[in-house]
């Protein structure tokens, strides 16, 4: 200390010292603390991590590829088609009957159905039907599949229209050369495989379709939800709900198959046969898929490997007949996809009572209250929205308000055990094969 120093000042300098000093310990105690519960977390994460490892979690590719979508065409032997006369008939009835003058704009119509279930089929059917080709002006198909483009959409009718592949890219140019040439035109357009519910995007082009073209043209629509044929402007009146085929059409499509180019001696194939068209449950897809299975297949311990196993299991049949049902699944929003799935774990032919299967959703944390709705009625949106995507085949409705009661799966299998469901979904438990 120098001499001449004030004595206060040289004490400030102590305290200062020693406060500086005191936070460095404090500063390096809590370094070492952080240290040390940086460590523990990371041995945590190792530890985490190696355990993850033990069970050997892989990434499903289905639940990152989303499934791809048919690209269909009007063409069809309507030779290999099974049934189905009394619906093409509604339809054509539907397509030519007379239309008053004042008709806002054209009727749509809508097919509405499971996949799988012949939709594409019966509207093929019903555009290369004589009287139909007879009555309009123009006809044609649109494949629109998802997302709803309305600028593809346009061009595909444009093509249709001119003859020739037109490539514009501007909607408003589309729409007018559209207008131009539907003047004065009765045309039918089918729209196969929509899925699109915002009616917005279709309302810029029904409005151009509209204008100026005779009265008596008609959209045909194709899609799996009812919301879909709603958007699209079909009254309920014009809206057909597709049925599975008979047991008879159901054996006769699939034997066709099945049986191709098969001498008499296959012939003690044919109880078999019947047992695993009984299983298609008149869900034509399936029918088709199983049958042309089997036409390669002639012992006897291949068919019985077929009906003793889930489609699942069958390599080849996999692919052609769940890839398009994924399509269903994916389409369901996110909160609704647990609701589904968790009615997998019920019998095959168990019927779902809405408000019972609402309570259990709630129960099992699926169903979510908002500022502005309850649990239940979130529930009863996802009940009404599984039943009008097509999910189940049978309804029971209340005879007083008209609301979906019970849903019934058709099948009469017993139930699979939760762990032999396949890997990537359980959809398929709703499925009639
Ligand atoms: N009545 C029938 N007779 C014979 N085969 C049929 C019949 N209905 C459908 N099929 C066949 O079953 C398969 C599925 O039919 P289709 O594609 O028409 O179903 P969909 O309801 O349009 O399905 P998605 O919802 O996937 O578009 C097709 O291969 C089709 O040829
Ligand atoms: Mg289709």
């Amino acid at each position: 200390m120098k001499v001449n120093e004030h004595p206060r000042k040289t004490i400030k300098k102590v305290c200062s010292f020693m406060i500086f000093s005191c936070f460095c310990f404090r500063e390096v105690r809590l370094r070492s603390h952080f240290a040390r519960k940086i460590q523990k977390l990371n041995d945590r994460i190792n530890g985490i991590v190696s355990e993850k490892n033990t069970f050997d979690f892989k990434l499903s590719e289905g639940e990152t590829k989303r499934p791809e979508h048919k690209i269909t065409v009007s063409v069809i032997d309507a030779t290999e088609i099974k049934g189905r006369e009394t619906d093409k008939g509604k339809i054509v009835k539907m397509l030519v009957s007379e239309s008053s003058d004042q008709e806002p704009a054209p009727r749509t119509i809508s097919l509405v159905g499971m996949g799988g279930i012949g939709k594409t089929t019966l509207a093929q059917l019903v555009y290369n039907d004589h009287e139909v080709g007879t009555y309009f002006g123009k006809r044609i198909w649109v494949c629109v599949s998802d997302p709803f483009d309305e600028i593809r959409i346009a061009n595909a009718i444009l093509e249709a229209l001119v003859g020739s592949a037109q490539d514009l890219i501007e909607l408003q140019a589309l729409l007018e050369r559209i207008q131009e040439l539907v003047s004065g035109k009765r045309f039918l357009l089918v729209l196969d495989d929509v899925w699109n519910e915002d009616s917005t995007k279709w309302e810029q082009l029904k409005n151009s379709l509209k204008r100026g073209c005779l009265p008596g043209s008609r959209f045909l629509v194709t899609t799996r939800k009812r919301e879909v044929a709603n958007c699209m402007g079909s009254s309920s009146t014009d809206i057909l709900e597709l049925g599975l085929l008979s047991p008879d059409e159901c054996w006769s499509l699939f034997s066709q198959l099945a049986f191709f180019e098969k001498n008499s001696r296959d012939r003690d194939l044919e109880e078999t046969g019947r047992k695993i068209a009984e299983r298609c449950k008149g869900l034509p897809l399936a029918a088709k898929t199983l049958g042309s299975l089997l036409r390669f297949k002639r012992s006897r311990a291949e068919w019985e490997s077929v009906l003793n196993n889930h489609v699942w299991e069958i390599e080849e049949a996999e692919s052609k007949l769940l890839a398009p049902l994924w399509l269903s699944y994916h389409d369901l929003p996110t909160e609704m996809r647990p609701c589904f799935l968790y009615c997998a774990v019920f019998p095959r032919d168990y019927t779902f009572k809405r408000d019972t299967l609402i309570k259990l959703w709630m129960a099992q944390g699926f169903l979510r209250e908002t500022q502005n709705q309850e649990m239940e009625a979130t529930g009863g949106e996802c009940f009404e929205a599984l039943a009008a995507r097509s999910f189940f085949q049978d309804f029971e409705k209340d005879e007083h308000d008209g609301r979906i009661i019970q849903l019934k799966e058709i099948t009469e299998q017993k139930p699979t055990p939760v762990y032999r469901l396949p890997k990537p979904i359980y959809s398929i438990q709703y499925q009639p094969y």
